[in-house]
């Protein structure tokens, strides 16, 4: 079973933002997987890397129509998905020095950033960026 499973309470009602968030559902899930079946470091290294990538990809992304669309949050938001970065970040620095005791600890704050800053922070610019257009 899926650590974590997409339903319509994740959907911030525009599509090209949900398409992203899906897929980091999808990493996150994978990542998870491949902890439990006991996948070589290696390869959890791997996917720990392309969550980072994605996730710095995807929080360029919504920075980028906060930027076209002059939102008024978006200070409080980039400074919420700079702090998550920083947080990947120190776990990725863990787990490439070889620390895959933290394996739970890694999956508990995965999940639970992804769907906090869903549902919270992301969910406040959906009808705003709705309003203005953003599909
Ligand atoms: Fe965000
Ligand atoms: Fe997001």
């Amino acid at each position: 079973m899926p650590l974590i499973q997409w339903n319509n309470e994740l959907s911030v009602g525009i599509n090209s933002i949900d398409e992203q968030h899906k897929k980091l559902v999808n990493l996150i899930n994978e990542l998870n997987d491949a902890l439990q079946s006991g996948k070589a470091n290696q390869v959890l290294a791997g996917i720990f890397d392309g969550l980072a990538v994605y996730t710095i990809n995807h929080f360029g992304y919504e920075e980028e129509l906060f930027a076209q669309y002059g939102y008024p949050e978006s200070q409080a938001h980039k400074n919420e998905h700079r702090v998550l970065i920083q947080q990947v970040n120190d776990l990725q620095e863990k787990m490439n020095q070889g620390d895959f005791m933290i394996s739970v600890e890694v999956m508990v704050f995965l999940k639970n950033w992804l769907i906090n800053h869903i549902l919270k922070t992301d969910k406040a610019y959906a009808q705003f960026l709705k309003d203005k257009g953003v599909l």
